[in-house]
């Protein structure tokens, strides 16, 4: 098992699968995009599915999440889904995306054995898409939102990061849109782990703020707090329910005391937190021979020495190294 110091166990494991992107959304990356890891360094389909296994067969992963980068631009990816899901005991499987392409590979994903998706969606308007990706997209990730609810992919989650002076006026009419169409809408605290580094605390939207404004033309109600478990969402009921929306307060209301999750990059490194420090290299172990056996105590050794949380407020606080494209969400 996957026990840290401070007894949290990690089940839920996120797999980042590539480091690119078709996007290029400021709170991520800048607008000419990043160095990408050279494909010999990025772990084969084969490697995955070896690790992805080592987790759920020897190390209690219950969870599997794929994540980027832009997880859809990974060729192999309908592969490294359906070994995933001949896995016994077979994991829950979802994957985060930005939606690009999910139009056309929805079906087969959900056939493959994909069982839902979170897409990321900051604003309804064109333009604002424009300023926000640097590429005129919108279209794709509504229609790849609307193939995902088709496939089944439920429930659909929706990530949107509100910034000051950019869409924090999108906040009501994002959830009317999302209720309309029967998807779950979270709200995001943006978290600086942006490849240029230009988080500013002021410019964050806080889950205070975020909840005001939805108050303003809905009436929330917490849904059962003790339902939450590790979820980084606060959900609340809209209007009574049974309709809900989320607010992820990473920063102002961190869940890390809760926290189930372990990150493997793209190029198979272990993260035991968005926010680790240092990482353990599960690709040298692999390509140098290791056994699953191996694999499995470096992996749990890893998890052993993951801090208490992100300690953002802490006056030493240093961002990692790796952006949030190359960590994977
Ligand atoms: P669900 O199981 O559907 O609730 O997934 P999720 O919300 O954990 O995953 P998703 O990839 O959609 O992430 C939503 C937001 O939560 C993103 O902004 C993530 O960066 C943030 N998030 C995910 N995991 C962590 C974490 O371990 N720590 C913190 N602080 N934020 C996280
Ligand atoms: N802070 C908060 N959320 C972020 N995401 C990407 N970068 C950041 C950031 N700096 C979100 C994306 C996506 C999810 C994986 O993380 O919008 O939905
Ligand atoms: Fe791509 Fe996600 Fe970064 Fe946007 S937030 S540029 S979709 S990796």
């Amino acid at each position: 098992m996957l026990v840290d110091s401070f007894g949290r166990m990690a089940t839920d494991l996120r797999v980042s699968l590539t480091d690119r992107c078709n996007l290029r959304c400021t709170y991520c990356m800048p607008p000419e995009g990043l160095d990408w890891l050279p494909k010999p360094e990025l772990l084969t389909a084969d490697e995955i599915v070896r690790l992805v296994g080592i987790g759920v067969e020897r190390l209690g992963i219950t969870e599997v999440r794929f994540t980027g980068g832009e997880p859809l631009l990974r060729r192999e990816l309908i592969e490294i889904v359906t070994a995933t899901a001949a896995l016994g005991p077979r994991p829950q499987i979802s994957l985060t995306t930005n939606g690009i392409g999910l139009a056309r590979l929805a079906g087969p994903l959900a056939e493959a054995g994909l069982d839902r998706v979170n897409v990321s969606l900051d604003t309804l308007d064109p333009e604002t898409f424009v300023r926000l990706s640097h590429r005129d997209r919108l279209r794709d990730v509504l229609a790849g939102l609307a193939a995902a609810d088709e496939a089944g992919l439920r429930p659909v989650k929706v990530n949107t990061v509100l910034m000051r002076g950019v869409n924090e006026d999108e906040a009501v009419p994002l959830l009317r849109y999302c209720l309309d169409k029967g998807y779950e809408l979270r709200f995001i605290e943006q978290m600086p782990l942006d490849a240029q580094h230009g988080w500013q605390r002021e410019n964050m939207i806080t889950a205070d703020e975020i909840l005001v404004r939805l108050n303003a033309a809905f009436e929330l109600t917490e849904d059962d707090p003790g339902e939450r478990g590790s979820a980084p969402a606060e959900l609340f009921l809209v209007d009574g329910g049974p309709r809900r929306v989320g607010v992820i307060g990473s920063v102002t209301r961190p869940f890390c005391g809760a926290c189930d999750r372990v990150r493997i990059t793209a190029d198979g490194q272990v993260r035991n937190c968005l926010f680790a420090t240092e990482e353990s290299d599960l690709r040298a172990a692999l390509r140098g021979g290791a056994t699953d056996d191996d694999l499995a105590e470096r992996w749990m050794a890893a998890v052993r020495g993951k801090k208490a949380g992100h300690g953002i407020d802490d006056p030493a606080f240093l961002q990692p190294a790796r952006p949030m494209s190359a960590i994977g969400g």
